[in-house]
């Protein structure tokens, strides 16, 4: 066994050869024995090392045995650490028993010991001193897999976190591109087209029509762009802020899917920062797309609020969601929801009732906002 790991046995005597005798018959236990030949020794030896247990003679010169005892069961390192007492002294006096006992003892053996008893109850002790120290090894390895499950978990949230909000610059990137240079070059090729059709037709209708035919073909075009534009990022999100953005949401999910959507924003409602403006409004869609896929709903009501912290609650009339449904890895949507809020210290909770409907609702934490002194 390792020698740290090895357990130990303390024998405190002022008689040399009876520690000697000791070692020979606690020998075959495998355990290390120290010796120490006064109580001022052992009381050194219990502060640098942990014992199975300690063997103790009770007359000794200087400090005695029970002293030593109570000394070492002061101490925070030795206060469990099991005592035995070893003393020469028979008769029917129990005080010095009881003394022992009173002192911390374990056990009281008179001397001579019969060698196989002081062994096998020596081997109890050293048998619960492995199985302490397996123990303790056993939980510091728990905690420290605890530790790094943790931290693991910490890191993906922030790497969710971050993609998010890498995904999110791209669309805006990409939204603009769409809608400056593609929105610009199509408007340009609209206007030229018109010139041409003013001069170079005039007198040739059939060309003409073509030409109207293809201004056409470019309103639609440049009404696609907008629209794959706005899809990516919605401009009156950045220009008009987190209300308006809901509103007309809503009223986009209204016209496209039939299903009647509306919104009722608290009073005097202050738009959050952006991050906190892109999630809610993220989250809105999906909620909304949820309920175009899954619910069979003919309304929806939503409700944006600053009480206490940002709160969006989203309620359908639809099928109800169930509870396993919302369970492992079929919810994916939803689990993606909870890291987006949760990244903000948020929370978010989902209610189905059968045939009735269900309430998503989501708050989330707004930006501490700063005290206003009055003179
Ligand atoms: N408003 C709703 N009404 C009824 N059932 C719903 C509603 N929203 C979600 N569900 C159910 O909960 C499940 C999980 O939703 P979730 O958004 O997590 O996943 P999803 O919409 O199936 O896939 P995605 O990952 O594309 O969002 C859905 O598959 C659907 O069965
Ligand atoms: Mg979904």
């Amino acid at each position: 066994m390792d020698d740290n790991l090895q357990a130990s046995i303390l024998i405190v005597d002022d008689d040399r050869a009876a520690i000697v005798a000791m070692q020979e018959i606690l020998a075959s236990l495998g355990a290390r024995l120290v010796a120490a030949s006064s109580g001022e020794e052992a009381l050194r030896c219990v502060l640098e090392d942990d014992f199975a247990a300690i063997l103790m003679d009770v007359k000794m010169p200087g400090i005695d045995g029970f002293t030593t005892a109570k000394m070492i069961r002061e101490r925070k390192r030795s206060r469990y650490t099991p005592i035995i007492f070893l003393t020469a002294e028979s008769g029917a006096d129990l005080t010095p028993m009881f003394r022992g006992y009173q002192a911390g003892a374990v056990d009281y053996i008179q001397k001579p010991v019969i060698p196989e008893v002081l062994r096998s109850k020596l081997a109890v002790f050293v048998g619960l001193h492995d199985m302490n120290r397996m123990l303790s090894a056993e939980l510091a390895e728990r905690a420290l897999t605890e530790q790094r499950l943790r931290s693991s978990e910490e890191n993906l949230r922030a790497l969710a976190a971050h993609l998010q909000s890498v995904r999110e610059e791209e669309r805006i990137h990409i939204a603009r591109e769409i809608h400056d240079e593609l929105g610009q070059a199509l408007t340009g090729l609209k206007f030229d087209i018109g010139k041409l059709a003013k001069t170079a037709c005039r007198d040739d209708p059939d060309t003409s029509q073509k030409i109207g035919g293809l201004s056409q073909n470019i309103d639609r075009i440049i009404n696609s762009v907008r629209r794959i534009a706005s899809g990516l990022r919605p401009e009156v999100l950045d220009e008009m802020g987190l209300a308006a953005a809901i509103e007309w949401q809503a009223r986009e999910f209204q016209r496209r899917t039939g299903v009647r959507c509306t919104v009722d924003i608290e009073p005097g409602f202050a738009d959050p920062d952006k991050e906190r403006s892109t999630a809610l409004f993220r989250i809105f869609q999906e909620l909304l797309t949820n309920v175009a896929r899954h619910a069979n709903a003919t309304r929806v009501t939503a409700r944006l609020a600053d009480d206490d912290g940002l709160s969006l609650d989203v309620e359908d009339n639809g099928r109800g969601v169930r509870s396993e449904e919302l369970e492992g890895n079929k919810s994916l949507g939803f689990l993606g929801l909870r890291e987006r809020v949760l990244a903000f210290g948020g929370s978010i909770e989902v209610r189905g009732e059968e045939g009735k409907g269900t309430k998503v609702s989501v708050s989330i934490p707004n930006l501490q906002q700063q005290p206003t002194f009055h003179a």
